[in-house]
């Protein structure tokens, strides 16, 4: 494996084989099994689980990690091609993304959407500018639509759960007080669609996925035995559900325009998920990739439930991330 930047670059088959992988690094750890291998990691945008788990993955399998977070104690960095560079930033990405890969073994960047140019960002054009740099082996830690590291611990906490793999996996909208990014529910429905479940997207009206995003999943669906619809009637989308994945995210139709999007959500407070949402659907798992707003999108006696295995998806990356280090540096 030369790069993880999208679970779409995998066959099942191969996904699988990183979850066994995963599998056996907790049951047979291998502390030696990076020595001498250094990651770095590049985080434009907060973090408490990527940071961490990844450190800690490097650690485990005996290699370490260097962190940089641009402008905070060292320069910072431009992204934009072509820019007159006389505003904050120092240096541009073009020279100190490959610096820094000469540093290491392998390098995580993550970069979130700009959040103006929906086309822009579901190109990924600022990750895929940086990661063009390289000749390393690099992971996408978030990027504008993707977080394949999520993704994969989600697969893996589904399959623990023992979550039949033609199970109805419910990706519902949940309110923020603003619009989020589109890489958690993007990723989060292309992965159920390529385990092969049945994916209805829960949302409001004009919270509707982009067109590309349902695209690419119901390739991944067809693929699989799977499939992918979506929906605005909750009770008729819980009914049944093994699986429902809370994610809060942006308005496609006011993609870039914050007060168009923050009227249209302004009504939509209710759609924070509750108990009395699982009155059809009794065993059904609660998920969401944290960090969640609680009794905002997520109710407390929820989270605070059985139901919610919000914790064991957060310890998943730990797992999930060490397989996928193993397979990218130990060759
Ligand atoms: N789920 C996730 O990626 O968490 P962080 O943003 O804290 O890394």
């Amino acid at each position: 494996m030369k790069r993880f930047v999208d679970l779409a670059d995998f066959s099942r088959e191969q996904v699988l084989e990183l979850l066994a992988l995963a599998r056996r690094l907790e049951s047979h750890p291998e502390p030696r099994a990076l020595a001498g291998k250094i990651l770095g990691l590049v985080f434009f945008n907060p973090s408490l689980r990527t940071l961490a788990s990844f450190q800690v993955a490097m650690m485990r399998l005996g290699g370490g990690s260097f962190v940089i977070n641009p402008g905070q104690g060292t320069w910072q960095l431009e992204t934009r091609r072509g820019v007159v560079m006389n505003g904050a930033a120092a240096e541009h990405v073009r020279e100190g993304i490959p610096v820094l890969a000469s540093y290491c073994d392998a390098l995580g960047i993550r970069a979130f959407a700009e959040g103006k140019d929906l086309q822009s960002d579901l190109a990924e054009t600022a990750f895929n500018s940086m990661i063009g740099l390289l000749d390393k082996p690099v992971v996408n830690l978030e990027s504008a639509v993707n977080h394949p590291c999520q993704a994969l611990a989600d697969w893996k906490t589904m399959d623990e759960l023992e979550v039949p793999r033609d199970g109805r996996f419910v990706l519902s909208w949940a309110y923020h007080p603003r619009a989020l990014p589109l890489a958690v529910p993007a990723a989060a429905v292309h992965m159920a669609a390529m385990r092969g479940m049945e994916v209805v997207v829960l949302r409001p009206e004009g919270f509707a996925l982009p067109p590309a995003i349902m695209q690419r999943a119901r390739h991944a669906a067809a693929a699989s035995g799977g499939s992918v619809r979506e929906t605005s009637d909750r009770a008729e989308a819980l009914r049944g559900a093994q699986v429902l994945y809370a994610k809060e995210w942006g308005a496609t139709e006011h993609y870039g325009d914050g007060a168009a999007d923050a009227r249209l959500r302004g009504a939509l407070t209710d759609w924070c998920v509750r108990e009395d949402w699982f009155a059809a659907a009794p065993g059904c798992h609660v998920m969401h990739c944290l960090p969640v707003r609680r009794n905002t999108a997520i109710a407390d006696e929820v989270l605070d439930s059985a139901r919610s295995v919000v914790q064991r998806e957060a310890y998943n990356r730990l797992p999930a991330q060490m397989a996928v280090l193993h397979q990218l540096l130990r060759s």
